[in-house]
């Protein structure tokens, strides 16, 4: 699937709706530069899951939990992981892997772990096309 996004409220709007579709054990993983607005649509995606809480960057955290929904959110920004290993330390391989995660994890920076998620996971690209415009294309790796 592929659409244009004018403004921040519609990719907030794209991630709701995305998350319709959602199930228990779904991995999704963002394609993107840094301000394309991966965590604009990971904010709706969590609504979309029926969390009350704000997503923020967790960009000093890795990792934020968002609680209140049908199962819980694992978001994940990879971009400040110093190393792979820092990842297996952290206990991070559970939330990539269907068979043990017990909600949906998505993640921000997915290159930095590369191997670590495993397959079948969705993948959202975003791209900037101008300042306020962006094309987000969504796939499936099985
Ligand atoms: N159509 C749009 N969709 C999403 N964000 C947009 C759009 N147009 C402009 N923006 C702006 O782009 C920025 C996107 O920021 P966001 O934090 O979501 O990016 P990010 O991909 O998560 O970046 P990072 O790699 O730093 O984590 C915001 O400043 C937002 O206001
Ligand atoms: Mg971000």
């Amino acid at each position: 699937m592929e659409r244009i996004t004018r403004n921040k409220e519609e990719t907030i709007s794209l991630g709701k709706e995305f998350a319709k579709n959602i199930k228990k054990g779904d991995i999704v993983i963002f394609n993107g530069d840094l301000g394309a607005g991966k965590t604009h649509f990971a904010k709706g995606f969590t609504e979309g899951i029926g969390s009350k809480n704000l997503v923020t960057s967790p960009t000093f955290t890795i990792m934020n939990i968002y609680e209140g929904g049908r199962f819980p959110v694992y978001h994940f920004d990879m971009y400040r992981l110093s190393s792979m290993e820092e990842a297996e330390e952290l206990g991070f391989e559970e939330y990539f892997d269907k068979n043990s995660l017990d909600g949906v994890s998505i993640v921000e920076w997915p290159s930095q772990v590369e191997g670590l998620i495993k397959k079948p996971y969705y993948v959202v690209s975003i791209e900037k096309l101008d300042d306020n415009t962006r094309k987000i294309t969504i796939g499936r790796e099985e």
